[in-house]
């Protein structure tokens, strides 16, 4: 396979970064992923313009325009042949003089095999745990994943599929998702300390009457309906949350109708 690596496209296998790029020894970078759905980049403007936005917020200097990269990706997709795959573009925090200021960096953008959940998850749902936890700079996508790569140990012994956030009664959002909640045929999703999703755009714009708004984790274990979006999870239902069942603990309906309606939006 082929990737771009700082300046052109070689073999992915000959790509290299420093070992004291700050993106290594401080986790400070940027990145984003989004897929090809048939060949197409799916929502490319809008995983394009977060990701421009997140080098800005980082003060990191990304050196090509939104159609610079957008002729790239369109390049390694023919030169690859993605019909049906993950890319991944990835800004580094930069060799540093001091080994902290943010630097001269390094864009990568690479091809990945996709990994969705398996079509019982979606049938069935899964299962979260809460966590007291709430992201720094969360509108940003860095590369810090710490704290949640670190915890998955502990949710994985308890046989969930990741983490929902919460600090002072607050919800938030996944490790690498966002969240809904639904009560009373009303839809919800949480304001603030997210990354703002593109799946969950998505959402918003199928479910125009959604409320953006804090949630607190009383009404999260007391809704009928919880799902989380992501670009590799697509819309996934949430059946459990700790030991305690959401609803009656089946996919309901209006997570149902939301799950068909974005198949629509990807095909
Ligand atoms: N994660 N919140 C966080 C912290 C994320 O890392 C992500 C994406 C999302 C969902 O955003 P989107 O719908 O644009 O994928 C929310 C990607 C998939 C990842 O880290 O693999």
């Amino acid at each position: 396979p082929y990737c771009f690596s700082k300046t052109d496209i070689i073999q992915s296998q000959d790509a290299q970064i420093h070992p004291m790029d700050i993106g290594l020894i401080r986790g400070y970078g940027i990145f984003d992923f989004f897929r090809t759905s048939n060949y197409v980049p799916l929502f490319l403007s809008d995983y394009l313009d977060r990701f421009i936005r997140s080098a800005e917020k980082t003060h990191l200097d990304l050196r090509y325009t939104k159609k610079e990269l957008e002729e790239i990706i369109l390049k390694l997709i023919e030169q690859n042949d993605l019909e049906n795959g993950g890319i991944r573009m990835l800004l580094t925090g930069g060799l540093s003089e001091n080994h902290f200021s943010p630097a001269k960096s390094d864009l990568f953008i690479f091809c990945e095999e996709l990994l969705f959940p398996s079509p019982s998850k979606y049938e069935q749902g899964v299962k979260l745990v809460t966590a007291d936890y709430v992201r720094a700079i969360a509108d940003i996508k860095t590369t810090n994943y710490a704290y949640p790569v670190w915890l998955s140990a502990q949710w994985k012994s308890l046989n969930a599929e990741d983490v929902i956030y919460h600090h002072q009664g607050i919800i938030s959002e996944s490790s690498r998702s966002n969240i809904f909640v639904i009560k009373n045929e009303e839809i919800s999703t949480p304001s603030e300390h997210i990354l703002h999703g593109i799946t969950r755009k998505r959402v918003l714009e199928l479910a125009p009457r959604t409320s953006i708004r804090a949630i607190t984790l009383e009404e999260l274990m007391k809704a009928d309906e919880v799902f989380m979006t992501s670009t590799t999870k697509r819309i996934l239902p949430i059946t459990t949350i700790d030991e305690s069942k959401v609803g009656n603990g089946k996919v309901g309906p209006f997570t149902q109708q939301l799950m068909e309606e974005f198949k629509k939006m990807e095909a």
